[in-house]
């Protein structure tokens, strides 16, 4: 039997991080620069429910049945196989690899979680509908995570820009021109978890303050997505101006992003803000295609490790 591939890539948010968890409206797209992959090849010298779960990023390979309940991998892989009725699957190794940096708001949990699903599921003769393999990723995020929104796993399984409101149906965003963005990395890592923590103690003790800020980031979204589908997107440089305000009153930027931020729109970005969690991680700008080199120069020399140029393509609609 031949391996067995499947990949995902990362995701951006642009709009409506943190606002999202509180049942505000967000925008994301997927990343196709960075993604995870899974290969999976049967082992049929090993015993029937032998799997190897082999991770040469990080150095480590374990069996299935050895791994912690809580181990996100190992979760992907349990729930994928309860979900399809399996309760010892054939021997395998799965392979699993990722150019997506580790709590940096690219979604790299949720690809892997995507791409183990996937393949997992074919390898055992099944192809998952996007739903599905979006509902798996999610319950492995919640596990792992507490109160994710379900906005990265969505993103990620359907691979299209989405507005996304938590535990509604999703709607795919058809955006009528393509737009470029450039991601910098600060180079801080900083989970997400501890951001939406945090965030939520703070709102806990005064909702009164964060309410608002949440109510200010829908609108955006909202305008956000009629420029999207309208085409006029050099308008929402603006709206990312105005989103990165709020993100900061909600207590979630941090001196690195706002360094960058500041650089992108002072090399000519239409406008720039911090993208995910926070407190690290990556930052957005929207860039005018003749200064994204520029752009991404800049981001570099004000201390971004690493810079992404990706494009949101304009929808094509069926033939
Ligand atoms: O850090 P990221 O890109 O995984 O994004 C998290 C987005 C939040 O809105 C902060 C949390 C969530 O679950 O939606």
């Amino acid at each position: 039997m031949p391996a067995i591939s499947a990949s995902a890539s990362g995701k951006i948010i642009l709009f409506g991080e943190h606002a999202v968890v509180y049942g505000r409206p967000a925008i994301a797209a997927p990343v196709e620069q960075v993604r995870a992959r899974v290969v999976v090849t049967a082992e049929p010298r090993r015993r029937l429910g032998s799997v190897l779960i082999q991770t040469p990023d990080l150095g480590g390979q374990a069996y299935l049945d050895e791994l912690p309940q809580d181990d996100p991998l190992g979760l992907a892989m349990r729930l994928t196989l309860e979900h399809l009725g399996v309760s010892r699957p054939p021997a395998c190794t799965l392979w699993v690899s990722s150019t997506i940096p580790i709590a940096a708001g690219l979604g790299s949990g949720a690809a892997i979680s995507v791409a183990l699903c996937r393949a997992f599921a074919e390898f055992l003769g099944a192809e998952l509908p996007a739903e599905t393999v979006s509902d798996l990723a999610f319950e492995v995020d919640r596990i792992h995570h507490g109160t994710p929104s379900g906005i990265d796993n969505t993103v990620i399984a359907y691979a299209q820009p989405i507005f996304f409101v938590r535990g509604q149906p999703i709607q795919l965003l058809q955006p009528a021109s393509q737009f470029t963005l450039i991601i910098g990395d600060t180079g801080v890592r900083s989970p997400t978890a501890a951001a939406v923590g945090d965030l939520r103690k703070a709102w806990q003790a005064d909702p009164e303050r964060y309410e608002p800020l949440f109510d200010a980031a829908a609108e955006i979204a909202i305008r956000a997505r009629g420029w999207i589908e309208s085409g006029q997107v050099q308008r929402l440089g603006a709206l990312m101006d105005e989103n990165h305000v709020l993100l900061c009153e909600m207590g979630v930027s941090s001196a690195e992003l706002d360094r960058l931020v500041e650089a992108a729109r002072a090399a000519g970005a239409w406008g720039a803000k911090l993208s995910g969690g926070g407190r690290g991680g990556n930052m957005l700008a929207l860039a005018p295609p003749e200064r994204t080199a520029a752009i991404a120069e800049s981001l570099r020399q004000h201390g971004a490790t690493r810079t992404i140029t990706t494009t949101v393509r304009a929808h094509k609609p069926p033939q």
